[in-house]
This record gives structure tokens, C-alpha cells and sequence, in this order.
């Protein structure tokens, strides 16, 4: 870590020496992922994690862009090596969505989980998440608007940060710290914790018991959440029966 570029790697150190042991800073490049990608297929550790201040070609899912001004947001990834059998992988994206969630919690800040795995406060949405696979290793990539005050007028969604939520900003190597100790254990639990995670995570869910629209498969679905299956499924009841949902648009609720 190098303190002139914004992070503070003493302050880092001094909140938690193993983290700070496994954190390599960029100053700038292209996306997160990309680097801790490079890094896993090198050999990079289960834990390694890539930090950038300036990530200029973020990318979000379903292709779209993820962008942070420098100096205001929290843009990372992390090397996961999961002692799981593969089949229990595609869980990994629900487990890092409910930690980045709970690691706002000493924030004074409520975070809930919007299927598959962003992070929405007080109907707007605060963080995303990004994980990418290879073959034996898995790069979970995290956005997180720290203390991001304005953006782009072009979101297709509502978006807070942290320090427009409680009106101070925060420091951003805690809010690391907080997410970082939080994601290790959640990942643990995608192969036989996952009754539970799955629990902690319908109960953190943003939708749950509300009535979505959606699209899926190219049909077009209306239902009421009733939370995950047991292979990580959001399940939507409809009014021709239990819809199982593996992917899918933008989930919007229905306001009546
Ligand atoms: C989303 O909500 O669409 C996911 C956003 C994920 C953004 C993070 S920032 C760090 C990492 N590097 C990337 O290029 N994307 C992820």
C-alpha cells in the first residue's frame, strides 16, 4: 500500500496487519478483475486481493460499465480458491453480496441484498458486485461508493454512498477491513453452510414478500418473492405456480 496515492497503508496495518499483509494497491488500471485474474493464473493465493484508486474501464454485470471518481469510492478484487466442489460455485456471487451488506452494519448504515447480489440502502443502490470465473479459482470483484457524492446522470438505477447516508464520510480502509473479514467467512459457507447463508440471506433480502416484475429466459414474469432455493434460485410465485429464477433482467417492484 503506498500513502501518497490516498490509501494509507500504516492506518491499513494498524486496523488489521493480515489484510494489509494480502492487499496489492494499484494506483490506477483498467479493472480489478482483470489484475486479480492475471494474479490467480500466476499462482496468487486464496485471499490475495487487488486494490486500485483509479479503476478506469470497470465493468458491472450484463455488460454494463462500473465507474468510481478516484479518491471517493472502494474498488477491489478478491482471489478465492473455494474448497467447494465446483457445482457450489455460482453460490459464491449470493455469499459476497450478504457480506458486503453485513460489513455496513458498524456503519450505522441498513444494507439489504436485491437478487443476485447488489447492495441497496433506502431504496437506492450502494454497492455491486462482479465475480468472474477460471478454472480452479474464482475473482470476486467488489464497488462500493465510500464516499461518492455525484453520479452519472446515466444510471438506469437510484444510487447512494455510505457518506451521503449518514451525512460524514468514512474511512475507507475500515470500510475494506469490514468487508474483507466479513466475505472470507460468507464464501466458507457456500457448500455445507449454506442453509444458513441462505437464511441470513432471504433475511437481508430487499424483495422478500414483495411483488417483481422481471424477465427470464425471454418471458416476462410478475410474482411475489419468497426468497432462495436450495441451489440459489430467487423463487417468484406466480400466479401459474413456483418460478424458479437463475438469471434475469433488472427485477423491478411492482408499486400498487
Ligand atoms: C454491478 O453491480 O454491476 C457489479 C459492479 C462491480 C464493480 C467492481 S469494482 C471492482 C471490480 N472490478 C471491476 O471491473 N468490476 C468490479
Amino acid at each position: 500500500m503506498r500513502p501518497e496515492e490516498g490509501w494509507d497503508g500504516a492506518v491499513l496495518r494498524a486496523l488489521s496487519p493480515e489484510w494489509a499483509d494480502r492487499v496489492i494497491f494499484l494506483p490506477e488500471c483498467d479493472s480489478t478483475n482483470d489484475e486479480a485474474r492475471l494474479l490467480a493464473g500466476r499462482g496468487a493465493p486464496d485471499g490475495q486481493v487487488v486494490l486500485t484508486e483509479n479503476q478506469r474501464s470497470g465493468r458491472g454485470r450484463r455488460g454494463q460499465r462500473w465507474t468510481c471518481p478516484p479518491g471517493e469510492g472502494l474498488a477491489f478484487s478478491l482471489v478465492v480458491r473455494p474448497l467447494a466442489p465446483s457445482a457450489c460455485w455460482s453460490r459464491a456471487s449470493l455469499a459476497a453480496g450478504l457480506a458486503v451488506a453485513e460489513a455496513l452494519d458498524p456503519f450505522g448504515v441498513a444494507a439489504g441484498v436485491k437478487w443476485p447480489n447488489d447492495i441497496w440502502v433506502a431504496g437506492k443502490k450502494i454497492a455491486g458486485i462482479l465475480v468472474e470465473g477460471g478454472s480452479d479459482f474464482l475473482v470476486v470483484g467488489v464497488g462500493l461508493n465510500a464516499n461518492v457524492r455525484d453520479f452519472p446522470d446515466d444510471l438506469t438505477f437510484p444510487a447512494t454512498s455510505l457518506a451521503l447516508e449518514r451525512s460524514v464520510p468514512v474511512s475507507r480502509e475500515e470500510v475494506l477491513v469490514s468487508v474483507l473479514t466479513r466475505l472470507a467467512p460468507r464464501l466458507g459457507q457456500i457448500d455445507r453452510g449454506f442453509d444458513e447463508l441462505r437464511r441470513a440471506w432471504s433475511e437481508r433480502c430487499v424483495l422478500s414478500g414483495k411483488v417483481v416484475t422481471l424477465e427470464s429466459g425471454g418471458t416476462k414474469m410478475t410474482g411475489r418473492v419468497e426468497g432462495l432455493s436450495t441451489h440459489g434460485e430467487l423463487l417468484l410465485r406466480t400466479p401459474s405456480g413456483l418460478a424458479r429464477i437463475l438469471q434475469a433482467s433488472e427485477i423491478r417492484e411492482v408499486i400498487d
